[in-house]
């Protein structure tokens, strides 16, 4: 395993009506970043939140904020969530009819640019852009909602990113979303995954957040 593992606490699952607070504890208790989900009623079946909470937030921590754009045409909003702090900005190889240039608003409005896969998109979807990019986003629910089972038909995937990454010699970070655990966290270590998100998972951890992602982040074998 090369270097740490990293976690990214979903702040879908944090207490909206307290945000401030839970920011502070999940970074008190060892988060690497947060991941902020952004959803637009229509790339997927809810909504959630966007640029002004993000703008609120991103003076309350030091923390990367990862934002999973689950938009169509996200690179419509690139500038806008840039200036309101986004540091990573995670697209879906599927909301966007030119990946390449989308990748490319991203990287000029000041973001590191990621693209993120359905559980239905294979990894031969991102063959093109792996030059372009430095980190990948593999769902292993279908997006949308937090709380949901994680699918371990992913695993394949993730192992199928790693190799590529490796024959085309360049490192890949490979953050996985989606019904992240203690229990599930495991195999994505060992699968090749680098950064796991977990909303549910962390937020909820019957012994404390702080237990709870050091559990999570060394439930691989190595
Ligand atoms: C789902 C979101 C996830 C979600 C994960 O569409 O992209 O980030 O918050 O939640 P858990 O970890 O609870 O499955
Ligand atoms: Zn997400």
């Amino acid at each position: 395993m090369a270097g740490k593992i990293k976690i990214s606490p979903s702040l879908l699952a944090a207490d909206f009506a307290h945000l401030a607070d839970s920011i502070a504890a999940v970074e008190e208790a060892g988060a690497d970043e947060l991941h902020f989900d952004v959803m637009d009623g229509s790339f997927v079946p809810n909504i959630t939140v966007g640029i002004p909470v993000l703008a609120a937030i991103r003076p309350l921590t030091k923390l990367p904020i990862d934002v999973h754009m689950m938009v169509i045409e996200p690179a419509r909003y690139a500038q806008q969530f840039a200036d309101a702090g986004g540091d990573i900005f995670t697209i879906h190889a599927e909301a966007c009819t030119d990946l390449e240039a989308s990748l490319g608003d991203a990287r000029v409005a000041g973001m590191q640019p990621a693209v993120s896969l359905k559980p239905d998109t294979p990894a031969s979807a991102l063959q093109t852009v792996l030059p372009l990019i430095e980190r990948v986003l593999v769902m292993t629910v279908e997006p949308g909602f937090g709380g949901q089972s994680f699918m371990p038909e992913m695993m394949p995937k993730i192992v199928q990113l790693a190799d590529m990454a490796r024959r085309a010699g360049t490192t890949l970070e490979i953050a996985v979303d989606g019904g992240i655990k203690v229990d599930t966290a495991g195999a994505v270590i060992d699968a090749g995954a680098t950064t796991l998100i977990s909303g549910t998972g962390v937020f909820n951890y019957p012994d404390g957040m702080r237990i709870g992602i050091e559990a999570i982040r060394n439930a691989g074998s190595g």
